[in-house]
């Protein structure tokens, strides 16, 4: 056998084709950040080999991508984030191992549907708090540490009755052996997390999905202006802790109709210390907050954050309108009032990867119609709250109706919820699924 000149050849496509063609191709998956990535991490793994990460164009398996191929073996890998680089080094290119959960098998022409991760957790500490709110204390069950979130970051609790809902944690994002998280009773509730509140107890275990961050904080800004309402204060305590650690200038308007309804209020008041203002307004929000005041005269590099009832939501934004763009932040629980989203109306979806078109009636949501294809796809609040749902968009023009993608990501048109956001009639969406 003739001797390489490389002990070990990958070649990653990097093939870009225009937005709105139905393969899809590796580039707008995200290839050129990962090649360079992987090209920069292959040193530390060569132990002496000849390592070569090149660049290729369209390898021809586009509804796969990305996609690389490793030589001499002819191994070829779906790759989607730096930790499937990392582990295709690790254990491919350092110990010879493939990787079996991303290797693409000759002939394979979809990729099998993710098996969402999900993160084994045990009660440790569970304490009502104010009405009808309780904090837990989630840890691993053998101890170990958890994986680690960012400030503003949310799990997913999986709940016995086949339901999952989204909480944020509120805990030190420095500290990887607990998550705590505050579960109010929903009013009108959808079940999951009253099930939780019933049948959650020290000891219990559940699961949970892995961190993600809808609300991740600008640590660009010179001030951060924090505005909560209830247990909107939740994301804003992991916040407090990361931002006072730093040095950085931030301050939390907390508003509840009163104290005994202000959840979390003790430890609010140690993370924030004289940064903390507190709104107790009987529940009448004119008695409460005034925004105006607070958001009326931004100075250069303030960036606000809210999290709450809808109400609260739409008023802030409502009132930094004419604040830059980029530099208000919000996350809320419960679906908002409707705005003048125009009647549902058919359309079609593209699935690229699968190469299959449907038809989506009125009354039916995106999700609906891909799950009745029988593509399993995850979800959680199904009201356009949470992100759960979130899938890359390759063409068409959408109708974006979630409160998750912010004003930018839905200008730029690349992703959709597809629980909530449809599109008007005859148009159709290319979906990256
Ligand atoms: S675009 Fe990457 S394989 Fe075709
Ligand atoms: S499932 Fe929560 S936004 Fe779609």
């Amino acid at each position: 056998m003739p001797e390489h000149h490389f002990d070990i050849h990958v070649f990653c496509c990097i093939n870009e084709r225009a937005a709105g063609h139905p393969r899809g191709s590796c580039s707008v998956r995200g290839s050129v950040d990962l090649q360079e990535y992987m090209k920069a991490q292959a040193k530390r793994f060569s132990q002496g080999r000849r390592i070569r990460i090149n660049k290729s164009g369209c390898l021809d398996r586009c509804e796969l991508g990305p996609v690389m191929v490793i030589y001499p073996e002819g191994v070829w890998y779906h790759y989607q984030t730096k930790d499937d680089i990392d582990e295709i080094l690790e254990s491919h290119v350092l110990n010879g191992k493939t990787v079996a959960r991303l290797q693409l098998s000759p002939g394979q022409k979809t990729l099998r549907t993710n098996e969402p991760v999900r993160v084994a957790l045990r009660v440790a500490d569970m304490r009502e708090l104010a009405h009808d709110v309780c904090r837990y204390e989630l840890v691993a069950p053998d101890g170990s540490d958890l994986p680690a979130f960012e400030a503003g970051a949310h799990v997913d609790l999986f709940t016995g009755a086949g339901m999952r809902r989204s909480y944020s944690l509120a805990g030190d994002p420095d500290t990887r052996q607990r998550y705590v998280l505050g579960i109010r009773r929903e009013v009108p509730s959808r079940g999951g997390s009253d099930w939780l509140l019933d049948h959650l107890s020290v000891g219990d275990r559940l699961e949970a999905s892995l961190p993600s961050n809808n609300f991740p904080l600008d640590w660009s800004a010179k001030r951060h202006i924090l505005i909560a309402g209830g247990i909107g204060v939740t994301p804003m305590m992991a916040m407090g802790r990361a931002l006072r650690r730093a040095g950085a200038s931030c301050h939390l308007h907390f508003c509840a109709p009163d104290e005994s309804r202000a959840p979390f209020l003790s430890e609010v008041k140690e993370i924030f210390g004289s940064e903390l203002s507190l709104y107790f307004d009987g529940g009448d929000p004119s008695k409460g907050l005034n925004l105006s005041e607070v958001l009326g005269s931004p100075i250069e590099g303030d960036h606000v954050y809210v999290c709450g009832p809808p109400g609260l939501v739409s008023a802030t934004r409502e009132r930094a309108s004419h604040w830059p763009s980029g530099s208000v932040h919000w996350e809320q629980f419960a679906p908002g009032v409707p705005e003048s989203a125009p009647p549902n109306e058919p359309f079609e979806i593209l699935l690229s990867r699968q190469q299959v078109k449907l038809q989506v009636s009125e009354d039916q949501t995106i999700l609906d119609a891909v799950r009745k294809a029988g593509i399993d796809i995850e979800s959680s609040c199904e009201d356009g709250l949470c992100g759960c749902c979130r899938v890359g968009l390759l063409g068409g023009v959408p109708q974006h109706r979630d409160v998750v993608l912010t004003d930018a990501e839905k200008v730029a048109n690349r992703e959709i919820l597809i629980c909530i956001s449809r599109a008007k009639k005859g148009e159709v969406l290319v979906l990256d699924i």
